[in-house]
């Protein structure tokens, strides 16, 4: 049964289905957080350097003006530094783990050695971890995080998550919108309980949705505003949070370009007025301020959207917290109120010369089965993670179509380490998304999807690993491993 009409069926009006926050609080008896866009968006600041240390650190922090979180930072700011690299360079970074907890540092989308990959079996507790690689991929925004098995969840969800940027020629001749006019935004929903961000993932949080908030974090601050003017502004995009999927829109429907994605720059500006981003994806729009907004202002929103049902048990969508996936939410305001009008760029009819591998060249596909399995949660090919059994083996060069099948009722935004891949595919009737014109890391299958992806094993020989990113998922063990040899 679809989700809106489960609702009708429990005798909601009309008015509950366009505006899903009050479904919420009929449904738990919280109240959502309304955006009221009186904070000032916040920018991350950038690590600066070729040989810089990411600190890792707790402590009790504030939130807007509201809400205490007990943190996790990574060199005293949420969300971490940005690192900003061009194609080519050789990076030395230093991982300083002062928290008191096993932990170890990922590059989400950056194609490294396997014991620069962040695995989590190189976790470590005290001292530190020093990463060195030369980044020999296609610009684009990648993210690093946290890694740990177990508690990747509650690592990320308190702080520690950050930007990684990598810029290259092909990129550069486009001159795209920069400086100020490049803005990236990391969105997370977090649950208060009071005046306090917590997290306390309940057994159908865990083995379910994931962990779900309300409050709408953009760069660590509650649903804020940002000053622009009438011009193209580069958004780039992160969902940062643990499970919930944002379904990105202006509130009036004004169209945005799609430029890029997980992999970098697609082949072409797609022009679209949604775009459904999960966990762990990036989405590199433009917005045009200067045309299809009213009242000098432009609110970026999460538009109400469907989960489709898994089947008989597709009522569990349901039954989790309250804090369901899929509804509405304010994210953040911009306010066009800025004289300059950067009119000097022009979109480009073409982005990025992207190779993309041909169904021909695979040699296998490879059935990749997720499925809740009672008492266990969620898990690929019927087990769950074990750190050192190797549960998929690619020949390195070799390219592979991957078929990711959801027999369960839930979202698994399925992330592959090590590599990039162009989604083939899916079943149903969702389609590509324009992101998924390009190349991917992570891909959204949705309950009772196949999802087809193909790819070439081109990173140095090792284990790797392949999860979920929904992160509470991940936790409880929907992770494998993969040896390239
Ligand atoms: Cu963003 Cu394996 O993770
Ligand atoms: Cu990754
Ligand atoms: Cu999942």
């Amino acid at each position: 049964m679809k989700r809106k009409d489960f609702i009708k069926r429990i005798g909601f009006g009309a008015s509950a289905i366009t505006f899903s926050p009050l479904l919420i609080s009929c449904l738990d008896g919280n109240s959502v957080q309304k955006g009221d866009f009186q904070l000032p968006l916040a920018l991350p600041s950038e690590l600066t350097g070729t040989n810089s240390t990411l600190n890792a650190s707790p402590s009790n922090i504030q939130i807007g003006d509201s809400y205490s979180l007990s943190a996790f930072q990574f060199n005293d700011s949420i969300p971490g530094p940005s690192i900003r690299k061009k194609r080519g360079d050789t990076v030395q970074i230093r991982f300083e783990n002062n928290i008191g907890q096993e932990s170890i540092i990922h590059w989400h989308g950056l194609i490294v050695p396997p014991d620069m990959d962040g695995h989590p079996r190189d976790a470590f507790t005290e001292g530190s971890y020093d990463y060195e690689y030369t980044i020999n991929q296609r610009a684009g925004t990648y993210w690093y995080h946290p890694h740990p098995h177990r508690i990747t969840g509650p690592q990320v969800y308190r702080g520690l998550a950050g930007f990684y940027l990598v810029e290259d020629g092909e990129e550069q001749a486009l001159n795209l919108p920069s400086g100020q006019h490049e803005i990236p935004l990391v969105i997370q929903d977090r649950r208060i309980s009071g005046n306090e961000i917590v997290y306390n993932p309940s057994i159908p949080d865990r083995m379910m949705s994931g962990f779900l908030g309300d409050l709408i974090l953009v760069n660590g601050v509650p649903t804020p505003f940002h000053d622009v003017g009438p011009g193209y502004y580069r958004l780039r995009i992160l969902n940062g949070s643990n499970a919930r999927i944002y379904n990105l829109a202006f509130e009036n429907d004004t169209p945005f370009t799609v430029i890029g994605t997980d992999g970098g720059l697609l082949p072409k500006p797609i022009e679209t007025n949604e775009l459904l981003l999960a966990p762990g994806e990036r989405a590199d729009i433009l917005v045009d301020f200067s045309t299809g907004f009213d009242q000098d202002r432009a609110r970026l929103i999460s538009k109400l959207f469907d989960v489709p049902s898994g089947g008989m048990m597709g009522m569990q969508n349901m039954m989790g917290s309250g804090y369901e996936q899929g509804t509405g939410f304010s994210i953040m305001e911009f306010r066009i109120t800025k004289s300059d009008a950067n009119t000097s760029f022009e979109l480009p009819e073409q982005l990025s010369k992207v190779e993309l591998p041909k169904e021909s060249d695979a040699r296998t596909t490879r059935p990749i089965q997720l499925d809740m399995q009672m008492g266990q949660g969620h898990t690929i090919n019927g087990r769950l993670f074990e750190m050192e059994r190797v549960d998929v083996e690619v020949n390195q060069g070799d390219t592979e179509i991957w078929e990711f099948i959801n027999n369960t009722n839930f979202p698994h935004p399925m992330h592959v380490h090590a590599v990039h891949f162009k989604v083939l595919g899916r079943s149903g009737n969702r389609g590509l998304l324009p992101t998924e014109t390009g190349w991917k890391d992570t891909v959204l299958v949705m309950p009772s999807e196949r999802v087809r992806v193909i790819m070439k094993f081109d990173a140095p020989k090792g284990l790797y690993v392949f999860h979920c990113h929904n992160l509470e998922h991940e936790d409880a063990g929907m992770m494998a491993n993969f040896q390239i040899h």
